[in-house]
């Protein structure tokens, strides 16, 4: 049975209900619990109807997946490929969707041209590149992830910092650098700190909480601008998880006033079971389990996958999908290759409709 405002609301973006499909949308029962639901998206979704309906329905928010990352918006210095991600906000305005722009600044994936620049070039091409990207957005987006990954532990420089052109050239002072300047030129977007690994717990995750958290502290002690932690939640089974623990150590972000978005949500399911359906069971399992702790927590206000069918997954992309020993197209995300839903779907449904009567208890 549709229900009466599942129905209306489809009615409204002018979408029938699929077939099958649990009565409210991700987008809708998100709304219900006081978060917004949404995906990365490339522009080529644009050219694919049966996909683009998908995100019409299921979601209210638009990431730019890779549309702005530094080394596709300019594959040499002069080069500025703004098509992509100008598709993604125009159609983002015109149906009513909002976007996440990801991401301005992040030291993995510099282009060749970049790390040949001597340091003060960098630094030139770093208050550029910022100025010219938010100030083509300003007003359009909802938020920006200004720094992508501060900490990878695995580069081995002092402080767990990730190595790349801008910290090599300006050391850990690029990221105050960076929210300062986006926020002289796009004052009312939020501003985003946004991090991989800190739902594991295993040495890696715990190595970079504290770092981040750490971060965190200064920049505000320094009166940085910034507005919101992003927790990317690329969740892996293979690694220990306790995720209660994890909700405590977000709650405290939540404690400084900051909001929490849960940003590149899916699930790494290539040391899981061959059998497709025990795969889907496994997934929707640990991604239940994960935002059922995770949206207990009231300063979370969004979460979007990384993508929205496995079809177009990072993860069908990724050589080490298989070296995990994976024999199988990969698996993660709400929606099947022929975009129906799967049962990480009803999971995601399911955390949201509990925060929803977490909420009806709150305010009667
Ligand atoms: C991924 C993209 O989706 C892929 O298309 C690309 O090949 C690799 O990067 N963490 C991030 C994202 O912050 O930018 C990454 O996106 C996934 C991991």
């Amino acid at each position: 049975m549709i229900s009466r405002r599942a129905f209306l609301a489809g009615a409204a973006v002018g979408v029938a209900q699929p077939l099958g499909a649990a009565e409210d949308t991700l987008a809708i029962g998100a709304a219900r619990a006081g978060l917004i639901f949404g995906a990365s998206i490339d522009a080529s979704a644009f050219d694919n109807p049966a996909y683009l309906d998908l995100y019409r329905r299921e979601t209210q928010m638009y990431v730019t997946d890779v549309a702005l990352k530094f080394d596709w918006l300019r594959p040499a210095e002069d080069v500025w490929n703004f098509d992509p991600a100008d598709r993604i906000v125009a159609a983002a305005r015109a149906e009513g969707k909002l976007v996440r722009g990801h991401t301005l600044v992040w030291n993995d994936n510099a282009p060749a041209w970049l790390k040949k620049l001597s340091n003060r070039e960098i630094e030139r091409v770093f208050d550029e590149h910022i100025d010219r990207v938010a100030s083509r957005y300003a007003g359009a987006l909802h938020s920006w992830d200004v720094v992508n990954e501060p900490f990878w532990p695995m580069d081995r420089r002092i402080g767990g910092w990730r190595d790349g052109p801008w910290f090599s050239a300006m050391g850990p002072a690029y990221v105050e650098r960076a929210f300062r300047r986006v926020a002289a030129v796009d004052p009312k977007v939020k501003l985003t700190l946004n991090e991989a690994q800190c739902d594991n717990d295993g040495d890696w995750g715990r190595s970079i909480r504290p770092l981040l958290a750490g971060l965190v502290d200064r920049l505000q002690h320094a009166g940085a601008p910034v507005h919101a932690i992003g927790l990317q939640s690329h969740l892996q089974p293979k690694f220990p998880r306790d995720y209660a623990d994890f909700a405590r150590y977000i709650a405290g972000f939540g404690a400084k006033g900051l909001e929490i978005y849960i940003s590149e949500f899916d699930v790494d399911d290539s040391v899981l079971p061959d059998a497709p359906e025990e795969r889907d069971a496994a997934v929707a399992s640990l991604a239940g389990e994960f935002l059922l702790q995770a949206l207990a927590v009231p300063a979370v206000r969004l979460v979007t996958t990384w993508q929205l069918s496995d079809r177009y997954s990072w993860y069908r992309g990724l050589p080490g999908n298989r070296a995990n020993g994976a024999r199988f197209p990969a698996r993660p995300l709400p929606f099947d290759d022929r975009f129906r839903s799967k049962p990480m779907r009803a999971a995601v449904l399911n955390a949201l409709e509990k925060r929803a009567a977490d909420l009806r208890r709150l305010k009667p």
